[in-house]
């Protein structure tokens, strides 16, 4: 009796084992038809999130303000950069003075003076040949295309009853269209290549309403849905989209009296018409969780290497946020 129930014993314990190991090499197994994806983010390696070396970048509005930022830390990173910008007056509708050729000559200027190639477009991205042109340019030129940065873009201040149809319909034409247009003009190379990072400026203001902007607010509302929608198309292509939106950034988009009398009539009803800058700062900084009214352009441009770099490559279909803090208010 003693003897058979050893056996037993014995027995199970091998069952168990050979089932054990049954387990194990079925898992083995499956692990070994999991192909070696060149599009994970693969080992820990210093600095994976900012070397850029050997790539190609475009980005759009980059004359000045955050594009030229993020032109710039692209190029200090290692890529080589076409820039885009109409350098000039865009609309009515928008309250920003426009951009010159010379500002974006400077941006040119300064990304040669790191060492990387430079080209400088003059173009509108609301016409989609002129970035299919330029497209057909840096891929002639600089051989393959590997991260977009959309841009460009104008706001509006008009309170909607006192809309004019151009408040309305050239935002949302410049920011919308331009942006798909961009989207649309670069996206073959990089599906063709199976790799490419889309990067589309977007806005706090794209997750919530703006009173006196609400043009601008939709744009950037309609932005986000675009680049979800994109990163559902090309993520099986290795291709990655996302959203930065940063919070108030002092550009020419945002500093002027009238620009900062709005910041100041978020917490009161009836804002001076003409404010000062330290004024503004003052009324905006105990606001915001970083102490500071209002970020610099070089305090964005740090997220974009990121989403441009190797490191992101899992990376796709967010919304990645530089605010200062203002997005702790925000769900
Ligand atoms: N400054 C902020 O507080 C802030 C906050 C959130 C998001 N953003 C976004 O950041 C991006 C950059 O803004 P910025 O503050 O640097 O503004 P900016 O006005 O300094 O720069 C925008 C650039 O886009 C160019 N541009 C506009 N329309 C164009 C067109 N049709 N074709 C080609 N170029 C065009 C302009 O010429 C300009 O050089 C925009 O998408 C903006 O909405 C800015």
């Amino acid at each position: 009796m003693a003897e058979r129930d050893n056996k037993d014993t014995s027995r199970r314990a091998m069952l168990a084992g050979a089932g054990m190991a049954t387990a194990i090499g079925m898992a083995a197994a499956a692990r070994a038809q999991v192909p070696a994806d060149p599009r994970t983010a693969g080992p820990i390696v210093a600095g994976r999130d900012t070397q850029l070396g050997g790539k190609v970048a475009f980005v759009t509005g980059a004359a000045r303000g955050i594009g030229r930022a993020i032109a710039v830390e692209i190029a200090a990173n290692g890529a080589d950069v076409a820039i885009f910008d109409i350098a000039g007056y865009v609309s009515p509708a928008s309250n920003a003075k426009p951009a010159t050729p010379e500002e974006l000559a400077e941006t040119a200027r300064q990304i040669k003076a790191l060492g990387r190639r430079c080209i400088a477009i003059k173009g509108d991205i609301r016409r989609i040949g002129e970035l299919r042109a330029a497209h057909d340019r840096v891929v002639g030129e600089f051989g393959r295309i590997d991260i977009v940065v959309a841009n460009a873009a104008i706001q509006r201040w008009r309170d909607l009853a006192e809309m004019q149809d151009s408040d309305w319909n050239d935002v949302i034409d410049n920011n919308v269209n331009g942006t798909a247009n961009t989207v649309r003009a670069f996206c073959g190379s990089m599906l063709a290549q199976g790799s490419g990072r889309f990067i589309l400026v977007s806005s706090m203001q794209g997750k919530h309403g703006t009173a006196g902007a609400s043009s601008y607010s939709a744009s950037k509302h309609a932005i986000i849905g675009l680049m979800k929608s994109a990163a559902e198309e090309f993520g099986k292509k290795g291709v990655t989209v996302n959203c930065i939106l940063p919070g108030l950034v002092d550009t020419a988009l945002t500093r002027y009296p009238a620009r900062w009398s709005h910041v100041i009539g978020e917490t009161q009803d009836d804002p001076p018409k003409n404010p000062t800058e330290a004024e503004t700062w003052n009324n905006r900084t105990p606001r915001v969780p970083l102490r500071v009214a209002w970020l610099r352009a070089e305090d964005i441009s740090p997220m974009a290497v990121f989403l441009a770099s190797d490191a992101s490559a899992m990376c796709s279909g967010a919304n990645f946020e530089v605010t200062g803090g203002d997005s702790a208010q925000d769900v």
